[in-house]
């Protein structure tokens, strides 16, 4: 068994699927049913559930980034084992959505070369303000991130919730996850950076951007 279908018979068997075909190396129609619900890649609404396992892989991926970026200031100070906490967190966050992406066959957007760079500059560039700022840039993108979630589950609830019920329940506990990171950052002096306003400001429009981009590159 080569490496890709390896990850994809480890990635299917997490899921626990109900009815269980493995994945074609040659793109034949495959019916994958995501755990209990009726979720499967012939009855949902490809365009939708596309858009949000795209965009929320290529967030999770930007924090693993932003944290990995604070580590490297801040690794060895008495902050270091708080944000490692968080970033272990993410990493959870994103194995489910490399898991889910394998599943439903979505592609990663063509922007993670970039993410990759501007979320380890964003995560090092505010740990250079002091623990104040990486905890600021950690209460704006995690705030940007639960407002994200908050409208993907909107989005989900209008359609046919009983159908996306397990995808819902990722995204609630992962939204759950990202308020704690928001509170964890106030707990620890956020307000107290550097320009603490404008700095949220300017890093939560970014986040927009790279929501709008991700969703459709
Ligand atoms: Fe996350
Ligand atoms: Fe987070």
């Amino acid at each position: 068994m080569n490496c890709s279908r390896a990850v994809a018979a480890c990635c299917l068997w997490r899921l626990r699927t109900g009815r269980l075909q493995p994945l074609s190396a040659y793109g034949r129609r495959i019916s994958v049913r995501f755990c209990s619900s009726g979720m499967t890649l012939d009855n949902i609404n490809r365009e939708a559930v596309d858009r949000i396992i795209r965009v929320d892989h290529a967030g999770e991926y930007g924090a693993n980034r932003i944290y990995a970026g604070q580590m490297a200031v801040l690794g060895r100070t008495s902050i270091g084992p708080v944000i490692q906490k968080m970033w272990d967190q993410e990493k959870d966050h994103l194995k489910k959505f490399n898991e889910l992406m394998v599943a439903f066959r979505v592609r990663p957007t063509i922007l993670m070369p970039f993410w990759n760079v501007v979320g380890f500059a964003l995560g090092a560039g505010t740990a250079l303000l002091g623990k104040e700022g990486a905890m600021a840039c950690t209460v704006a993108v995690e705030e940007s991130i639960a407002h994200h979630y908050n409208n993907q589950i909107r989005t989900l609830m209008e359609k046919e919730p009983e159908k996306y019920e397990e995808l819902l329940q990722v995204i609630r506990k992962f939204r759950d996850e990202e308020l704690e990171h928001h509170d964890i950052g106030l707990e620890h002096d956020a307000e107290l950076a550097p320009a603490y306003t404008v700095l949220k400001s300017i890093i939560q429009a970014g986040c927009r951007v790279a929501i709008y981009l991700s969703e459709r590159l």
